[in-house]
């Protein structure tokens, strides 16, 4: 498969100094709402990479549920791959792709577990079938076939039947990233693309220009 001639050139917008929220998360939620609000499906799919004690990078989609003034939250389950590597290894890098608008946005940082409470909170607004689909799967473990998958399924919505409180899994929760570092990537016509860094030095955001 030769791919050499798939090739684009990048014309939709520009990222200049002068433009520039001062802090980050700022210039995330405008980058942000500005492609929600292009109706793209998963407008909130990120790919998180982590690190284990094997030291072999993995990477996988979550969805961000929430921004917060100092941190950016995804809920998975802590017993995965990806949950015990992040316990091993707090590092994270985080990274949007929003083609239509041909922007990246990469993250680094470090993850902290959310509070049980808040866990609690968020699991009971999950819709029913969610709830459900979180208890069934004991996420990242093997299972023989598809058939024993729906028979844990079912198991679980005959003893939690719909309208009854279904316990969230203790296993299951958020973990907030803390940012050290945003990239923001606009792409150019020419691959003179525009990347500006924010790294947090000393309590304070400093931005710098990176070569394309
Ligand atoms: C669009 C999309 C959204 C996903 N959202 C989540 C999510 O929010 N949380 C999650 O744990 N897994 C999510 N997944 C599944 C993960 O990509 C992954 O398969 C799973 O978490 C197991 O990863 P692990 O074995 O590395 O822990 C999503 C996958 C896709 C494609």
């Amino acid at each position: 498969m030769d791919l050499h001639n798939i090739r684009e050139d990048y014309r939709f917008d520009s990222l200049l100094e002068a433009n520039l929220h001062k802090n980050p998360f700022d210039q995330f939620k405008n980058w942000f709402e500005t492609y929600r609000h292009l109706g793209v499906k998963d407008a909130n799919a990120m790919s998180i990479a982590t690190v284990g004690e094997d030291g072999i990078p993995q990477n996988r989609i979550v969805l961000l549920k929430e921004v917060r003034q100092d941190g950016l939250v995804f809920y998975t389950n802590y017993a995965s791959d990806k949950g015990q590597q992040l316990m091993q290894n707090p590092n994270i890098s985080a990274l949007f792709f929003w083609r239509e608008q041909e922007r990246q946005v990469r993250i680094t940082g470090t993850v902290s577990k959310m509070d049980d409470s808040e866990n609690e909170n968020y699991f009971k607004t999950r819709p029913y079938l969610s709830q459900i689909g979180a208890a069934a799967s004991d996420q990242s473990s093997p299972i023989k076939d598809r058939t024993a998958l729906e028979a844990k399924f079912q198991a679980f919505q005959q003893q939690f039947p719909e309208g009854s409180a279904v316990p969230k899994p203790e296993s299951w929760g958020g973990f907030q990233i803390t940012p050290k570092s945003f990239e923001f990537w606009q792409g150019r016509s020419g691959r003179l693309h525009d990347r500006i860094i924010y790294t947090a030095q000393e309590g304070a955001w400093v931005t710098k220009r990176l070569q394309p």
